[in-house]
């Protein structure tokens, strides 16, 4: 019986498996190792609505809880754009608009919003980065959005002007759920906005990384126009972002309440000529990934054998599946170095490689940096110009592997 999609219930094709896998975020105690849960991470594509997909799903408070330690503001080239997202959604809105965001994080958007003196509310399940946001003053319902929340939300404050969502909405195994529920939210002129990794991307820089537990998703325009469709949605707009190594935002609207741009043809067109999404393009990128995987351990091998020190720059998600498919652990990799609180201390999923703060790169600095945060390349390589200076090395892998 081959998986069912969970959009159209068509048959999903298998093309690729990243193997046995742990949850991406769970960043375990170095006393305490406790029971790691794992998965299989496979990956499959529809072959009725064409929606690239995990073939596994993961339970949704696995992942999203309490602890979880992704805060949207460790990047200031993150929090830049979103401060500009935000002020773009309310100069297009009209007067006085109610704005609802998905997946509100740490408020890295919402605090802009709420600045402004705008009506706003984000859902976040996860409740230590909910409580961050709080703390700025943005309201947040701590609760998964869902059919069930939208309507209580639109019940108890109104229809929605805007409903926003980054790096969320590709998350959300149970869309039908959510369309649902944006349906019943969005007011009759409203828009719903979202962006997310773009798999046309994906397939362009071969980023198998951007595969995990909590990316269940990877868009393109045409599976997303399929996907709001029976809803009564429909995609009027994309745009192109170079945030998080290349995104859509894609605007959707009510069907028949705005003319939908040039640019959805357009996309739409680009992603069938390059036959996007289809075996031998899936085939490919399977090929690809693997043969980045062993070039990538082959090359850390030698650098070990030859004395050389190596660590891994941001203890990223992605970083999970690249450790973890291709066997990288702390024999490898002396510790992973992150700005971020909550994973300093801990070892890394699966791989168990020690997370330690930021300060310790240059202390003293390595031969060697993996940048698994290779989508803030700029930002880091900008702030981090002493390691050059002092002889150091990155080692990329996206979108192969090489070292400068
Ligand atoms: N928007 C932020 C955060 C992305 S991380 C950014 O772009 O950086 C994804 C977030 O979505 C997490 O904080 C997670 O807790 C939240 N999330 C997951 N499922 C959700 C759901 N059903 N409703 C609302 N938020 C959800
Ligand atoms: P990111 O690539 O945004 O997402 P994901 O975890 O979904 O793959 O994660 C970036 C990680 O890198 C995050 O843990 C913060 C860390 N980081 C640094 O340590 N230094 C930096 O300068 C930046 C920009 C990020
Ligand atoms: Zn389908």
């Amino acid at each position: 019986m081959p998986h069912a999609c969970q959009i159209c219930g068509g048959a999903l094709e298998e093309f690729l498996d990243l193997g046995r896998q742990p949850l991406s975020d769970a960043f375990l105690s170095e006393h305490d190792p406790q029971d790691e849960f794992f998965y299989r991470l496979a990956v499959g594509a529809c072959s009725s609505c064409t929606m690239v997909q995990l073939v596994e799903q993961v339970p949704r408070e696995k992942m999203f809880h309490t602890d979880y330690p992704y805060y949207s503001s460790g990047s200031s080239v993150m929090r830049e754009h979103f401060q500009q997202t935000a002020r773009a959604l309310l100069d297009t809105a009209g007067p006085d608009p109610f704005v609802v965001e998905i997946g509100s994080n740490d408020g890295v958007l919402l605090r802009t919003v709420h600045e402004a003196g705008a009506r706003h509310l984000g859902f976040e399940p996860s409740g230590k980065v909910a409580a961050a946001a709080m703390e700025h003053g943005v309201r947040v319902r701590n609760e998964f959005f869902d059919a069930g929340t939208a309507a209580d939300t639109r019940r108890e404050e109104g229809a929605a002007d805007v409903i926003f969502a980054a790096n969320t909405i590709c998350h959300i195994p149970y869309m039908r759920s959510v369309l649902d529920g944006i349906r019943t939210l969005l007011a009759p002129e409203g828009v719903f906005v979202f962006e997310d990794p773009y798999f046309g991307d994906i397939v362009a820089k071969t980023s198998f990384d951007q595969i995990y537990d909590e990316h269940f998703y990877f868009f393109t325009a045409r599976s997303v126009q399929a996907m709001v469709a029976p809803f009564g949605l429909e995609l009027v707009d994309v745009e192109r972002l170079p945030v998080h190594g290349g995104e859509v935002r894609y605007t959707v609207a009510r069907a028949g309440a705005r003319t939908p741009s040039a640019g959805v043809a357009a996309l739409i067109a680009d992603e069938k000529a390059r036959g996007l999404a289809e075996p031998p393009t899936l085939r490919r990128f399977a090929a690809d990934t693997a043969r980045i995987r062993d070039d990538l351990r082959t090359l850390l091998r030698r650098l070990r054998d030859e004395g050389h020190r190596v660590v891994g720059y941001g203890a990223t998600a992605k970083s999970a599946t690249v450790t973890n498919f291709a066997g990288i652990g702390p024999d490898l990799i002396e510790f992973v170095c992150d700005t971020t609180p909550a994973k300093q201390g801990r070892l890394t999923p699966g791989a168990h490689i020690p997370v330690r703060p930021a300060e310790a790169f240059a202390d003293p600095y390595p031969d060697y940096a993996l940048l698994f945060a290779w989508n803030h390349a700029d930002e880091i390589t900008a702030k981090e110009q002493g390691f050059r200076a002092a002889g150091g090395k990155w080692i990329r892998y996206v979108p192969d592997v090489h070292v400068s």
